[in-house]
């Protein structure tokens, strides 16, 4: 009897387990310790920015990167239709408006066009997210950003690693974030990293980040902070993690050209497309069924998940949520009810990606 094949698992060696040994039997188990300080510089390096604050998650690092920002009480940010819902969530927490654009239905990502279509007076910020790990076009984006005098913060997510003419995500935008859940292409447990190059911005988000205490009068704040702080146990994983990126990317790509191979004479469907000036970090595989709506799409989760193969259907459009506003983006209504994410971790077997393929054909 064949085994359930998971969409996705960490990996975890020997190198995890010792270094987050270390740091539980240092006693140095909450938010001090050598593996905070060792994790944001591996990752800062990584991403070629200056600076990283790490968090206790990637959603609380897009709140922090927002309020830090100033962006609040009816400012308005725009962000793509097809996300996670914490994009849009943490720009309500932060009190403002959320402005939902359409995608460029090649890469998923937002579509610049629509981006400066949706520009008005109370326009604060731009946040991309660089969607299953294809950036999306920062070029373009900064420089309608830049015409309008915009933050762009990056959501980043999904996409450690990838991109733009050899210029990772993270870098772009005034600050990037990140997130370490389980599921992503490094894991700290649950945790989040901000990327910025800017220093007064570095200094603040580590002093919002922390109860906005004062660094020269212990308990002493002159404003309302959060506790975003991550543990040095959860660090401790990352500097595991970091110390093996390269092949954990590596494996990701191996794994996308296998599907490739096996699914490319299939009509009718289509895996991620990249674009020229992009590096895709592969978060996961995405199989569109051209010809699928919701129900056809939902009935093909049911069937291969009967053949022992887990996958996910692509995100809702966020403006079909019901406490959120509609809103005119066909593409990504169109390219939501076809989209399915298949098994995309390190450990997956050729034999199961093989296996995952002949479910696929079968469940067609
Ligand atoms: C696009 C996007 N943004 C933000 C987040 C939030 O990250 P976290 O789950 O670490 O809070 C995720 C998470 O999975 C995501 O996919």
């Amino acid at each position: 009897m064949n085994s359930f094949i998971p969409i996705s698992k960490p990996s975890i060696t020997v190198k995890e387990i010792a270094y987050v040994t270390d740091a539980v039997s240092s006693t140095w188990i909450s938010s001090l310790g050598k593996y905070i300080d060792r994790f944001e510089a591996d990752f800062a390096a990584f991403c070629g920015t200056k600076y990283g604050v790490a968090t206790s998650n990637g959603t609380v690092a897009l709140h922090l990167a927002l309020v830090t920002l100033g962006i609040g009480k009816d400012d308005e940010v725009i962000v793509p239709d097809l996300s996670f819902v914490a994009t849009v969530n943490t720009v309500l927490q932060a009190g403002a408006v959320p402005v939902f654009v359409d995608i460029d239905p090649y890469n998923l990502c937002m579509d610049p066009r629509a981006v400066e279509k949706a520009i008005t007076p109370r326009t604060r910020a731009i946040m991309p997210v660089h969607l299953y790990g294809h950036p999306a076009d920062m070029n373009a984006i900064n420089n309608i950003a830049a015409k309008h005098n915009l933050f762009v913060i990056e959501d980043a997510a999904e996409a450690h690693g990838a991109t733009i003419n050899g210029k990772k995500v993270g870098s772009w935008g005034v600050c990037g974030c990140f997130s370490f859940y389980g599921n992503k292409n490094i894991t700290t447990g649950e945790g989040g990293m901000i990327t910025t190059d800017d220093e007064a911005l570095y200094h603040r988000l580590r002093y919002l980040r922390d109860h906005a205490m004062s660094k020269d009068k212990r308990y002493w704040h002159t404003e309302c902070g959060y506790n975003y702080r991550m543990t040095n146990m959860q660090a401790a994983l990352g500097c595991a993690q970091m110390e093996r990126i390269d092949e954990l990317m590596e494996r990701k790509r191996q794994i996308f050209s296998s599907y490739t191979a096996h699914l490319k004479d299939i009509a009718g469907i289509s895996l991620n497309r990249t674009y020229d000036w992009a590096t895709h970090a592969y978060w996961l595989v995405c199989l569109e069924i051209e010809s699928y709506n919701e129900v056809q799409r939902d009935a093909f989760i049911r069937r291969l998940k009967e053949l022992g193969v887990d996958s996910r259907p692509y995100f809702y459009p966020m403006s079909a949520m019901p406490y959120l506003k509609q809103a005119d983006t066909p593409v990504t209504h169109a390219l939501s009810q076809k989209g399915v994410n298949l098994p995309t971790y390190f450990d997956l077997k050729e034999e199961e990606i093989k296996r995952i393929c002949d479910a696929v054909k079968q469940s067609l």
